[in-house]
């Protein structure tokens, strides 16, 4: 069997479309047994949102040291074929460890995204929203994917890691490459690609950290560079490493939310824009239903540890076990009328796409500040929005790590 486990063979979609508003199929997957269980894939999967949450955090049953895995958020560490020197060190690993061993990780990274740094960083993201709309603000109509939310949490990233600005481009150039998502079809190809593109960014980037040592700054290398935990440090290679697993974890997670938000202003509720604008304390709360209702990517596999019956039937140890956040999403024992985007929701924010527990996702506070920042400064700069007549969305989507994302979204500004 593949180390790969294919979602499109359990999901069935008909169309590109229908995979990025799942709603149908989420609906009738909660309406069916609590746990389901894929014969060709050999694997079962999870809807509910408590059964999710349990498969998520009960790490002494449900284990993140996976024999199999399912193409996820963005993260490469686990292909099949990677040249073993271009390979998260296990030292380092901190996505398919349990905890005792995964404490440990987590604190070291936790230190690059601490309250303390985002306090620092929000007036950096601010700058980099105005500098990108300022490029667009004169138009009237823009491709608000190429001039915004594909380029922010990219460049986001390389100033927070304190790559110089010139260089943005060559950055954002092996990112794509190195997070470019594979089919079994494709994986030779792509992973030489990646494999250079992460060669080039690993030469780039090393001699940088190398010179930081001296010259420390309010960046993620430097607060990399100073952590120190229970007595242990971050060599430089280990440094450029783990960044790379950030911009894994970070940039196509974030970009799909903004590109997402867009749209769903754009598609799902065209007066939440003029509603926004009249009260910009409401991004927040939209940024979390955007991240209920609009994002279609989240799932996240688990192995099982023991034997057990924990979700009502017996797994067995060894099986692979799926949970699907962005369905839990949309259980109706935890949101009231989930089908339909609500920013007023009082629970919004007990939405599952940043995981639960030992694992949740340590960028979730800079996602959202990002995200909270790139709408806010376009609803000041910009009084309605439109959709620009004749656009079809089944064109202009492409299968990404875990799911459909939009590859261009065009719009009509008006000052
Ligand atoms: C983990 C989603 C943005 C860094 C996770 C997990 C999810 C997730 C679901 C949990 C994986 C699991 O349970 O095994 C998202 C989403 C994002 C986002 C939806 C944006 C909308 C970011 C950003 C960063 C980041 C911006 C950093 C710059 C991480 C890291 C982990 C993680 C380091 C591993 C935590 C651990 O295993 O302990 N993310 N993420 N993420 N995420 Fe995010």
């Amino acid at each position: 069997k593949s180390s790969i486990i294919s979602l499109s063979e359990i999901t069935n979609f008909q169309s590109k479309e229908e995979e990025f508003s799942p709603y149908r199929w989420y609906r009738s997957m909660l309406n069916q047994e609590p746990v389901i269980y894929n014969e060709e894939t050999d694997s079962w999967h999870v809807f509910k949102y408590d059964l999710v949450k349990t498969v998520l955090n009960d790490h002494e049953h449900f284990s993140s040291v996976r024999k199999r895995s399912i193409v996820n958020v963005g993260y490469s560490s686990e292909e099949k074929g990677a040249d073993s020197e271009h390979h998260m060190p296990d030292k380092l690993d901190i996505h398919n460890v349990d905890p005792p061993d995964h404490r440990k990780r987590r604190s070291l990274l936790a230190s690059a995204f601490t309250p303390r740094s985002l306090k620092l960083w929000e007036p950096r993201i601010q700058a980099v929203a105005e500098e990108l709309i300022k490029e667009f603000e004169h138009q009237s109509e823009v491709d608000i994917v190429e001039a915004y939310t594909s380029m922010f949490p990219v460049i986001i990233m390389s100033d927070l890691l304190g790559v110089p600005s010139k260089d943005r481009h060559l950055f954002k150039g092996w990112v794509d490459t190195m997070f470019m998502p594979t089919t079994d079809a494709t994986f030779d190809q792509i992973n030489e690609m990646k494999k250079i593109a992460g060669e080039e960014y690993f030469k780039y980037l090393y001699p940088f950290v190398v010179s930081k040592r001296s010259n420390l700054g309010e960046d993620i290398i430097s607060d990399l560079i100073q952590v120190e935990v229970d007595g242990e440090h971050f060599t430089d290679e280990e440094i450029v490493r783990t960044t790379m697993f950030i911009l894994g974890a970070g940039i196509e997670t974030t970009s799909n939310l903004l590109a997402n938000s867009f749209y769903a202003l754009l598609y799902d509720q065209p007066e939440l824009y003029a509603e926004l604008r009249d009260n910009l304390e409401l991004v927040p709360a939209a940024v979390e239903e955007m991240l209920r209702y609009r994002f279609h990517i989240s799932k996240m596999d688990r192995m099982v540890k023991e034997d057990n019956d924990l979700l009502g039937v017996k797994l067995k140890k060894g099986d692979a076990i799926i949970a699907w956040m962005s369905a839990a999403n949309m259980d109706e024992n935890m949101f009231e009328d989930p089908f339909t985007l609500n920013i007023h929701r009082s629970n919004n924010n007990k939405q599952l796409a940043f995981g639960f527990g030992t694992h949740f996702c340590l960028g979730a506070p800079l996602a959202r500040l990002e995200a909270k920042i790139v709408l806010t400064t376009f609803l000041k700069t910009f009084t309605s929005i439109e959709p620009v007549e004749g656009f079809n969305l089944e064109e202009n989507l492409t299968a990404s790590a875990a799911g459909q994302s939009l590859t261009t979204l065009p719009l009509k500004l008006y000052t």
